[in-house]
């Protein structure tokens, strides 16, 4: 029986951008960009999970309301995660499963760095596991050191500035995938 058309894409497919990278490499830079609704934050998310390799560490920045979970949303989409992503503001973490095992931390309320320990940051970093943490920048300089930063700005109502700091292979694929 013929497969109906979209019924079996591919994890890349479904993410809807590029070819899932192997690993990262070239030299850091940055890439801003605008997003004038939450619907392209989404899918600036969802390229940027479709481009991710096994064992990517992400810091998702920027203040209260700014964007954080809903891009992160994008991304687990866009790691082929079917559940709905919600926010782990009371559970500090959620793990679902994508192409890769997915561990989704919201640092907010962190207390300590040895509270991190405690709820397994550290541990997940595994070289498989994708890792996205909210609100990275809460932990002292030096003891995340993601491959990915996104920060977000409230820029307007329903804009959102979104800086995309990694490696160049990473954001040139990014930018071909978005463009
Ligand atoms: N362009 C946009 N991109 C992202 N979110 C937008 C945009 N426009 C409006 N919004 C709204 O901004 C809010 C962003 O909420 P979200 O929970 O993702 O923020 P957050 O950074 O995770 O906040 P918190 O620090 O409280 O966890 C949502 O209500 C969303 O609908
Ligand atoms: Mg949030």
């Amino acid at each position: 029986m013929p497969s109906q058309p979209g019924s079996r894409r591919s994890e890349h497919e479904a993410g809807g951008a590029g070819r899932r990278l192997d690993r990262f490499e070239g030299e850091r830079r940055r890439l801003s960009l605008t997003s004038e609704s939450p619907d392209r934050t989404l899918a600036a998310g969802r390229a940027i999970g479709s481009l991710l390799p096994p064992g990517a560490v992400l810091s998702l920045e920027g203040g209260l309301g700014a964007g954080k979970t809903l891009i992160a949303k994008g991304i687990c989409a866009g790691l082929g995660v079917p559940d709905e992503v919600t926010s782990p503001s009371f559970v500090l973490a959620e793990e679902y499963a994508g192409v890769v095992p997915v561990l989704h931390f919201d640092l907010y309320r962190l207390e300590s760095v040895d509270e991190v320990a405690r709820i397994g940051l550290f541990d997940a970093i595994d070289g498989r596991s994708v890792v996205i943490v909210e609100w990275g920048d809460r932990l002292p300089a030096g003891s995340l050191d993601p491959d990915v930063r996104v920060v977000m700005e409230i820029a307007g109502d329903r804009s959102r500035g979104i800086t995309i700091e990694g490696r160049g292979g990473f954001l040139d694929a990014l930018e071909r995938s978005i463009s």
